[in-house]
C-alpha cells in the first residue's frame, strides 16, 4: 500500500515535471529564428524545423487574425489559417483556403495546423502554431525553398460563433515575399531599433545628395571611398541598407566593390562625390570583386559564427566603391538621394575569412531573350578550368546565395557539376521574384571543390515583351548572376560566360556570311542565301524558330571570363570557346509521396466544401490565374506592372542596329 502511494508520489512528480519542462520549452522556444513585421500591427516570427515550422503572430487586434501563403500575391489559392481568441478564453484556430476573393477563407476538411500557444492581452492577439513543409493537402501550399508570397488579414471583431464567420467587411490585408526556409536570420526585434552591440563599430558608405537626372529612368551612380582608418585587421560581420525615408521605390540595389590600382587615383576618386558608372570618360577603375551587395527588398545581412568580410589595411584594399543602381520609372524630377550601405565590424576576428563569388553571363547584348516567350533559359558558365586552379584541394563552402535577375526573371538555379555528375542545386528558386533579392542562407554550407563546374540557370518570361530583351546593366535589358558567399576566401571573383558568336549566329538560324559584305549578307543556310542581316532579324519569327533558338543557344559554344579580385583574367583560362560540360548522371529530383489522410475536424467536415477536389487544384494553374484581382489590397512591395512599351519598332530598331554593329565591328 505504502508503495503504492509512493509510486503515486513519483508518478505525479514526473507528471508535474513534464509539465514544467514543457513550459520551459516553450518559453525557450522564444528564441524564433526569424522575424518580420509584415505591417505595424502585425509580427511573424517563426523558427524551421526538421518535418515542421512553428510560427507566432503578434497582431494589434482583438478580432481574428490570419497568415497564409500563395505562389503569387494574390489572396486567390492563398493557404490560410485564421484564428482568434473569444470571450470566454477560449482559442480557435481554423485552416482555411481562399477560394474566391469576393468570398471568407473558407475551411478545408482537413486540418493540418497546429495549435500551441494563444491568448490575448489587452493590445494583442497572440497565436502560436506548426505545420509540415508538406501537409499532403491539396488546399495547403507546400512550404519550400522557393520565394513564398506570405498574406496576412486581420480585423477589429471576431466572429460571432465557433463556425468563424467572419464579420463582412473591414479587414486589414497585404501580402509580401519571403524566404521561410532559407532566410538569413534576422536581428531580434529587440534589436531593432538600429542599436549596435558595443563591440561592433559602424561604417557607413553613403551617397551624398546624388541627383536624378530628369527625364532618364535608370541612373547607375558610382562613388568610391576609403576605409575606415584602422591599423589591424577586422571582420566585417553584418551589413544592412541606410535608405533615405520615402525614397525606397528609386533606389534597386546597391553594391560595394574592392577598388584596386594606383593609390593617387583612387585617393582623387575618393575626394569626388562620385560619378555616373562607366563612362567613357570617367577615371578607370579596377573595382570589381564584391564586398556586400543590397537588392530591393533585402534587410540587409548576417555573418555566420565562422566567418567575417576581411577589413585588412596591410593586406586587402583600401578603397571600395559604391555602386548605386537608381531608378525613375515615372520619371519624377527634383530627387535628390544619399542613401548607402551601413558596415558593422569588429576587432574579434571568426575563424575564416569569406569571399564572394559572382557566377552569371556577362552582361553583355549576346545574351538575347526572345520576346513573347513564356519560358526562355539562359545559362551562365563557370568552367572546370576556372574552379580548378582557384580552389583549394580542401574545397571552400557555399552557405549564403543571392540570385540577380531583372524584371523577366521567373526561376533561377545555380547547379553544380562534379566529374560528369550533377549534384542537387547548390539553389534554386521555381517561384523567384525579381522585386526582392536578398541572400538566403544554405541550411548547411555546401562544398565547392577544384574542377567543379557551376551553372547559373535563370528563366525568364518574356510574355510582356513585343521586342527583343538584351543582356545589360539597365532595368529594361536582363542579367543572370548569383553571387555566393563562401569560405576560406580564394583569388577567383567573378566567374562568367558569354555566348560566343557563331553561337549567336546559330540560334538565329545562321550558318555563315559572306566575308567582307556590305551590308552584312547571309551566305548559308541556303534558304536565306542573298538576305541582309537586319532582314533577317526583322522577320525572325519566333514562333516557329523558338525551340531551334532555345537548343542553339542551350548547346552552343561560349567564351569563359574568369577573373580575380584585382581584376586580372585568370592565366590559362583565357579560351575562345569552352563547352557545355558532360552529365552522364542528371540530377533527378525526389519527392517524398504523401499519405492520404482522412478529415479529423468535425467542424470542417460540416463546412468545408471539397467537390471542387475531384479535379487537383494547381494554385498554378492558369483557371487559378485568371480569376479576377478583385478588391484585394496589394502590399507595399507588389511586383511592378510593366507599362507597355512604348516606340517599340524604334527599340527593335535600336537592338537590330546594336547586334549588326557589333556583329560587323568583330568581323572586320
Ligand atoms: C500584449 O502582448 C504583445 C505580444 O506579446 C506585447 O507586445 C504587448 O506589449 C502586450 N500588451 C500588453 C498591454 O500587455
Ligand atoms: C531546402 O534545400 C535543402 C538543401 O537543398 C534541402 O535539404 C531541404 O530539404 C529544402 N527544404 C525544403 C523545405 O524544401
Ligand atoms: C465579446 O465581448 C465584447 C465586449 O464585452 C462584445 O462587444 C462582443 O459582442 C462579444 N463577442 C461575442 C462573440 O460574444
Ligand atoms: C559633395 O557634396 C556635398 C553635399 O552636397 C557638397 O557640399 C560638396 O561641395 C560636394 N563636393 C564636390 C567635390 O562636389
Amino acid at each position: 500500500m505504502k508503495n503504492l502511494n509512493k509510486m503515486k508520489a513519483v508518478v505525479g512528480l514526473y507528471f508535474s515535471l513534464a509539465l514544467a519542462l514543457q513550459f520551459i520549452d516553450i518559453a525557450s522556444c522564444l528564441e524564433w529564428k526569424n522575424s518580420a513585421v509584415l505591417d505595424n500591427n502585425f509580427l511573424v516570427l517563426w523558427t524551421p524545423g526538421e518535418r515542421d515550422i512553428v510560427f507566432e503572430i503578434q497582431v494589434k487586434t482583438q478580432g481574428y487574425v490570419g497568415l497564409g501563403f500563395t505562389r503569387d500575391d494574390r489572396h486567390v489559392g492563398a493557404d490560410m489559417v485564421i484564428g482568434w481568441v473569444d470571450n470566454n478564453s477560449q482559442v480557435h484556430l481554423q485552416d482555411r483556403h481562399v477560394k474566391d476573393s469576393n468570398r471568407d477563407p473558407q475551411m478545408d476538411s482537413s486540418q493540418d495546423y497546429h495549435l500551441l500557444l494563444g491568448y490575448e492581452n489587452k493590445t494583442h492577439t497572440v497565436l502560436r502554431f506548426s505545420r509540415q513543409y508538406d501537409t499532403c493537402d491539396l488546399r495547403d501550399l507546400k512550404i519550400t525553398n522557393d520565394t513564398m508570397q506570405v498574406v496576412w488579414q486581420y480585423h477589429v471583431e471576431e466572429p460571432v460563433s465557433a463556425a468563424g464567420v467572419l464579420p463582412p467587411h473591414g479587414a486589414v490585408r497585404g501580402s509580401r515575399p519571403l524566404y521561410l526556409v532559407q532566410r538569413d536570420s534576422q536581428p531580434k526585434r529587440a534589436m531593432r531599433n538600429h542599436e549596435v552591440p558595443p563591440t561592433l563599430k559602424t561604417w557607413n558608405v553613403l551617397n551624398q545628395q546624388v541627383k536624378l537626372p530628369m527625364g532618364q529612368d535608370t541612373l547607375l551612380w558610382c562613388r568610391v571611398v576609403e576605409m575606415p582608418s584602422i591599423t589591424r585587421k577586422h571582420h566585417v560581420v553584418k551589413y544592412e541598407p541606410v535608405i533615405q525615408p520615402g525614397y525606397e521605390p528609386y533606389l534597386h540595389h546597391m553594391t560595394l566593390y574592392e577598388c584596386r590600382g594606383r593609390d593617387s587615383d583612387l585617393e582623387a576618386a575618393a575626394r569626388m562625390n562620385g560619378s555616373t558608372c562607366y563612362e567613357p570618360n570617367a577615371p578607370s577603375l579596377q573595382c570589381t570583386a564584391i564586398a556586400a551587395t543590397w537588392s530591393l527588398g533585402s534587410e540587409g545581412f548576417n555573418y555566420p559564427p565562422e566567418a567575417g568580410y576581411a577589413l585588412d589595411p596591410n593586406t586587402g584594399p583600401r578603397y571600395y566603391m559604391l555602386e548605386t543602381h537608381y531608378t525613375n520609372p515615372m520619371l519624377d524630377n527634383f530627387i535628390s538621394d544619399s542613401s548607402g550601405l551601413r558596415l558593422l565590424y569588429t576587432d574579434q576576428l571568426r575563424t575564416h575569412d569569406a569571399g564572394i563569388l559572382s557566377v552569371g553571363i556577362d552582361p553583355n547584348w549576346r545574351h538575347i531573350i526572345p520576346p513573347g516567350q513564356r519560358e526562355v533559359v539562359s545559362e551562365g558558365h563557370c568552367v572546370a578550368d576556372c574552379t580548378g586552379q582557384t580552389i583549394p584541394e580542401s574545397g571552400v563552402n557555399m552557405f549564403a546565395v543571392i540570385m540577380h535577375t531583372h524584371q523577366l526573371g521567373r526561376k533561377v538555379r545555380l547547379r553544380q557539376i562534379r566529374a560528369s555528375e550533377e549534384l542537387p542545386p547548390i539553389a534554386s528558386d521555381t517561384n523567384y521574384d525579381p522585386n526582392y533579392q536578398e541572400y538566403r542562407r544554405l541550411q548547411r554550407p555546401v562544398k565547392v571543390y577544384p574542377g567543379d563546374h557551376l551553372v547559373a540557370e535563370c528563366t525568364y518570361s518574356s510574355e510582356s515583351r513585343q521586342t527583343m530583351t538584351l543582356g545589360g546593366v539597365t532595368t529594361r535589358e536582363e542579367t543572370c548572376l548569383i553571387s555566393a558567399l563562401y569560405y576560406p576566401r580564394i583569388e577567383l571573383s567573378l566567374c562568367y560566360s558569354l555566348p560566343s558568336l557563331p553561337t549567336v549566329l546559330q540560334s538565329l538560324g545562321i550558318q555563315k556570311l559572306k566575308q567582307g559584305a556590305t551590308p552584312v549578307i547571309i551566305e548559308a543556310p541556303a534558304e536565306l542565301a542573298g538576305m541582309t542581316l537586319e532582314e533577317r532579324l526583322m522577320h525572325y519569327n519566333w514562333e516557329t524558330s523558338f525551340q531551334s533558338f532555345q537548343e542553339a543557344t542551350h548547346r552552343g559554344t561560349f567564351k569563359p571570363l574568369c577573373w580575380n579580385g584585382k581584376g586580372e583574367v585568370l592565366p590559362n583560362t583565357d579560351t575562345q570557346e569552352a563547352h557545355y560540360p558532360r552529365i552522364l548522371r542528371p540530377y533527378k529530383e525526389t519527392t517524398l509521396p504523401c499519405a492520404k489522410k482522412i478529415p479529423r475536424n468535425k467542424l470542417s467536415r460540416i463546412f468545408g466544401e471539397d467537390g471542387d477536389l475531384g479535379v487537383p487544384v494547381d494554385p498554378d494553374s492558369d483557371e487559378a490565374n485568371a480569376v479576377e484581382r478583385g478588391q484585394l489590397v496589394r502590399s507595399k512591395v507588389s511586383r511592378s506592372s510593366e507599362g507597355p512599351v512604348t516606340g517599340s519598332s524604334a527599340t527593335i530598331r535600336a537592338s537590330l542596329f546594336l547586334i549588326i554593329a557589333i556583329i560587323v565591328s568583330i568581323l572586320r
